[in-house]
């Protein structure tokens, strides 16, 4: 039995725990590589968004989630991750390499790491029973930990960015072309699965971006803007990473979740986001919807990943 690395069981395992990350409409813009004692992350360049921008900022953002739930998966399976995190200048598309040493596993990490599974994006509108502010400051203090900082959205703040989100060109525009492409198919490797993606705006939930089926109600959900000192793609990284831990925090106090990045993709309006709602003090990565989940709705389809395979550079494939 080796001890300084672990099997090909418990590296597969992991691996399949980790492309269970939300991805920016599902593309999975990942891949990884494994060599002798290290796991190599890359953003895959070819996947990601076309509405990602220049930066392909989104993009950066899911790999870091895809890191987060792989360090979790490790932890859990008893191998704490060393990252280095952007680990040749002249590849940015290289995003992290993972050294491994033998590990106790938490509780934490346990729970976080059985939430997985359990955690998906849910863009239905959420009821209007009040979330305990314990749990969203521990949301809070799990980004922090990974170098991100969540601001919930209340009052005035919250007015503004509403208004920001109204002022977001109709989703029909871009969304749809791309929700045709990536998600208006049933249930598939990638694009998110059709019955979980927004119809059309509801009057009540947050304007542009998160629709709701006809037959919902309105939308009682908070808004937390997740964000980052810089705006590197190192601070990308760590904000997807953080956002991973927010989501799975959430999931592991029953909270539901949707991630919002469409309308920061608009240069001017994140700008507005960064003055109007985080004085400045944070450029903003995400907006995420957070809420509990309406008593009586069904069970969401799950949005399907692709085979490891297609995501595990086959030579190391064979290795690991
Ligand atoms: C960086 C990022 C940006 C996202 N942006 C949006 C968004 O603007 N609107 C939306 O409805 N979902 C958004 N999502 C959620 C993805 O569509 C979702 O993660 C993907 O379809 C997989 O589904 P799952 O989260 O249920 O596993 C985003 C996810 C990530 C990680």
């Amino acid at each position: 039995m080796n001890h300084g690395w672990p099997d090909e069981y418990t590296l597969r395992a992991a691996l399949t725990l980790a492309v269970r990350a939300p991805s920016v409409h599902n593309t999975q813009p990942w891949r990884f590589r494994i060599s002798d004692h290290d796991i190599h992350l890359y953003l895959d360049s070819t996947r990601a968004h076309q509405s990602s921008g220049i930066d392909q900022r989104d993009a950066v953002l899911s790999c870091g989630a895809a890191l987060h739930h792989l360090r979790i998966a490790l932890a859990a399976a008893g191998w704490s991750a060393v990252v280095h995190r952007l680990p040749h200048p002249a590849d940015p598309n290289h995003l992290a390499s993972i050294e491994l040493v033998p590990h106790r596993p938490t509780m934490l990490e346990h729970a976080l790491n059985s939430m997985i599974l359990r955690r998906q994006t849910d863009r239905r509108p959420f009821s209007s029973a009040p979330i305990p502010p314990g749990y969203l400051g521990l949301v809070s203090e799990r980004a922090a930990t990974l170098g991100a900082s969540i601001r919930q959205a209340v009052d005035t703040t919250r007015e503004r960015l509403v208004e920001v989100l109204r002022a977001a060109p109709d989703p029909g525009a871009g969304y749809r072309l791309d929700l045709a492409e990536w998600s208006g198919r049933p249930v598939t490797r990638d694009g998110a699965p059709a019955r979980s993606v927004p119809l059309y705006s509801h009057p009540g939930g947050v304007p542009g971006m998160v629709g709701a089926p006809r037959q919902a109600g309105p939308d009682f959900a908070e808004l937390l803007v997740l964000g980052t000192t810089t705006d590197d793609r190192l601070a990308q990284l760590c904000a997807g990473e953080a956002l991973s831990a927010v989501l799975l925090t959430a999931t592991n106090v029953g909270l539901a979740t949707c991630v919002l990045t469409e309308p920061l993709e608009i240069p001017e309006l994140r700008q507005r986001i960064r003055v109007g709602v985080l004085d400045e003090r944070a450029y903003p990565q995400a907006v995420i919807r957070i809420g509990w989940a309406s008593a009586d709705v069904a069970a969401l389809p799950v949005a399907s990943r692709r085979p490891l395979a297609d995501v595990l550079d086959p030579f190391e494939a064979a290795a690991c």
